[in-house]
């Protein structure tokens, strides 16, 4: 059993409420591997950004778990190096499915945990929901959870309001559990496939997708029942285009790919949305440096080569999302 308040890691409670209060949200990139990682922490401790680790059960297959704890806790001291003194990390299980796997994590050194029950039943939701929470608060852990399902990309737009977290369930839901924040589904999903060109206008200027709005009203009414209560967004990459074009232009096949307009991750950032969940938009930035190195150079096969920058292009996107678009800049001096 390790503590993450050993490791020096903190869990999301202060961070939440100092977004609330301030109006921005907090962003929590996923990693896989050490160049991601390094690129988060860079980009973290020259904004002086509160940042969220964010760990996946795929990310835990890939990486191995005792190396995460080792890389968390490195990735503290690598945040001091950097000249950031007081640095507020937090490390939290994304998409955790078990009571168990989430136990592990708490007793492995995370500081958040995500239990996501939302495609149980709602009795279900909240009974697992529940059981995680008692077991993570008593080590002192954040818990997030998630009530109404992400959109998939295979939905009609009918269907996939149907899934939209329903306002007058958050406040049964939030007490009954005793969660700390609360994944809604309000028009975001995962990867970088969000919309079908059929859910989206064609901007007659450029030719590009232009997506249909998230549901706003949707997010005001859970306001609404829940005042200040921190809220979470999923599947919130923005898919830049110019990512994609280089990764097309040099051999790769993302055709239609369309993420979330930034505009709109601004706006909700302003509200009590306090997290925001970036990865696809790091998996296309890598790709991206990664394709036109290999292009630009076929002979090339020293992976500090490629890796290097795509780490960089990748501290960039970090560094572009915390500034202008959640704007966590300078909120952890
Ligand atoms: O929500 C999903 C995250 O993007 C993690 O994806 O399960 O492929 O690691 P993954
Ligand atoms: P994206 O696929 O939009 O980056 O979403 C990531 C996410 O929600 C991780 O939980
Ligand atoms: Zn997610």
């Amino acid at each position: 059993m390790v503590s993450y308040k050993e490791l020096g890691l903190v869990n999301t409670k202060e961070m939440f409420a100092k977004a609330i209060k301030g109006g921005y949200a907090i962003p929590a990139f996923n990693f896989n591997n050490m160049e991601q990682l390094q690129a988060i922490i860079k980009a973290a401790a020259e904004t002086k950004s509160p940042v969220i680790l964010q760990v996946s059960k795929g990310a835990r297959n890939y990486a191995n778990q005792t190396l995460l704890q080792y890389m968390a806790q490195g990735a503290v001291e690598y945040a001091k190096e950097l000249g950031w003194e007081k640095p507020q990390i937090c490390l939290h299980l994304d998409h955790g499915d078990s009571f168990e796997t989430c136990k592990s994590c708490v007793d492995f050194g995370f500081s958040s945990v995500m239990i996501d029950g939302s495609h149980l039943p709602y009795e279900e939701n909240i009974a697992l929901t529940k059981k995680v929470v008692e077991y993570a608060h008593a080590h002192d852990v954040t818990v997030e959870a998630e009530l109404g399902v992400l959109a998939g990309v295979e939905d009609e737009v009918c269907a996939a309001e149907s899934h939209y977290t329903k306002p007058e369930e958050v406040v049964d839901f939030a007490t009954r559990t005793g969660c700390d924040s609360l994944a809604i589904s309000i028009g975001t999903s995962h990867g970088a496939y969000k919309f079908t060109r059929e859910q989206c206008t064609v901007d007659p200027q450029t030719g590009k997708l232009v997506p249909p709005p998230l549901a706003f009203d949707i997010l005001d009414a859970i306001m609404e029942q829940l005042p200040g209560f921190p809220i979470v967004l999923h599947g919130s990459s923005s898919v830049p285009q110019e990512y994609v074009d280089i990764i097309n232009q040099y051999g790769g096949k993302l055709p239609d790919a369309v993420g979330i307009p930034e505009e709109q991750l601004r706006k909700a950032s302003e509200s009590t949305v306090c997290k925001i969940n970036i990865d696809s938009d790091s998996r296309l930035a890598f790709t991206a440096a990664v394709r036109k190195v290999f292009a630009e150079n076929p002979g090339e096969f020293d992976p500090r080569k490629y890796c290097g920058p795509a780490r960089d292009l990748m501290t960039e996107l970090y560094k572009h999302k915390i500034i202008n678009v959640l704007g966590s800049n300078g909120k952890a001096e």
